[in-house]
């Protein structure tokens, strides 16, 4: 029996390219673990948009075997080559198009349907099994990269304990995580610090998920309330924070979690080095700075009645936004598959992503 650490996976195909995409149901965990079966594109449409599956990279991944998804839906439906080719940018356009912020999701969609680019005349099978080998290259590399980051980011942690937000752990990506890697490719070369996990108002995936991961894998790690952040803080028990991103400027503004950009305030206010750690497709280049980034706004409900409990006022409106900018003159630094974005400048960033 293997003494692995126990790392949970997000999302797995099954079969050739007629068979279907399983996610693991993220709003039933900690309590249940569920895998739901995408055999149609209505449903991977609706489990990233209900965040069933979450996390850029993730929905990324989902995106590019959703593309797979609408192949078979065309096979099925004994659609000949043009109408196939028809269907699956038709329907790749609404998986594309799930959830706005996190680029990753459109950059994989876009990358698998370039392999059909061209390859006019193929039925609905061949174009199934050429997308299908794409969007396995997409998830078995993204697994390399969390990899990468964790072994670039570990040796930047300075003593003291780390706080994460969000999730940015396996659950969020195709391999061991972002900022998750990081903080247990550390602890993995035998350094120990403590752990502190943000619960991450109003959908909790530092108390569900990242906490749940850092218990899958043996690894102490401490929940707080977010309001909680600027006190522990101030407490100096905490010697960095990491975290993951949904979508980089070309200026560095990190568009992730919300919350994250307070946390970023307060890690500036206490002399806490904030790094974030995401993959070079989390990068939008084309987009200056962070005020172009589109920014999801979600129901109400998830603000007043968080996991089905009313906890505000009937009658009361909510804001809810899913992600805020961090601009990047509070980022220490960017941990890359490539290497650290440090410091953090229009130059620094092109010449670790090697973009001239
Ligand atoms: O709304 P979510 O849960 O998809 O938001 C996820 C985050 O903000 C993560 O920090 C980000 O996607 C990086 S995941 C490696």
């Amino acid at each position: 029996m293997s003494n692995a650490p126990a790392v949970p996976i997000a999302l797995r195909w099954q079969g050739d390219a007629s068979g279907h995409l399983e996610i693991l149901d993220q709003t039933l965990l900690p309590t249940r673990l569920t895998w739901l079966a995408c055999r149609d594109v209505d449903t991977v449409v609706e489990a990233i948009r209900s965040l069933r599956v979450r996390g850029a990279p993730a929905i990324g991944i989902a995106g590019a075997y959703g593309v797979v998804v609408a192949a078979a839906e065309a096979t099925r439906h004994g659609l000949g080559p043009e109408a196939a080719r028809a269907h699956v940018l038709a329907r790749a356009e609404q998986v594309a198009s799930a959830r706005p912020t996190a680029v990753n999701l459109r950059w994989a969609v876009e990358r698998t349907l370039a392999v059909i680019d061209g390859k006019v005349g193929c039925d609905a099978s061949a174009i199934g099994s050429t997308l299908l080998a794409e969007a396995q290259t997409i998830h078995d590399e993204d697994r390399r990269l969390c990899d990468a980051i964790g072994r670039h980011g570990a040796p930047l942690l300075p003593p003291g304990g780390v706080l994460t937000h969000c999730n940015a752990g396996a659950l969020a990506t195709g391999g061991a995580g972002t900022a998750v890697a990081v903080i247990t490719t550390a602890w993995d070369s035998g350094r120990r610090f403590e752990v502190f996990a943000d619960e991450t108002r109003p959908l909790f995936q530092g108390a569900r998920l990242t906490a749940w991961e850092f218990v899958q894998r043996g690894i102490p790690v401490t929940v707080l309330v977010d309001a909680a952040a600027g006190h522990l803080l101030a407490s100096g028990r905490v010697g960095s924070c990491v975290v993951g991103a949904d979508r980089i400027t070309a200026c560095g503004d990190v568009a992730n979690k919300i919350g994250t950009y307070g946390l970023a305030v307060l890690a500036a206010a206490h002399g806490v080095p904030f790094y974030v750690a995401a993959p070079s497709s989390t990068f939008d280049l084309s987009l200056d700075d962070g005020a172009a980034i589109p920014i999801e706004e979600r129901s109400a409900d998830e603000v007043l009645r968080p996991l089905g409990t009313t906890v505000g006022a009937p009658g009361a409106a909510a804001f809810n936004p899913a992600f805020d900018v961090t601009p990047a003159r509070l980022v220490r630094g960017i941990v890359t598959e490539h290497g650290v974005i440090q410091p953090v400048t229009r130059q620094a960033i092109r010449d670790v992503l090697g973009a001239g």
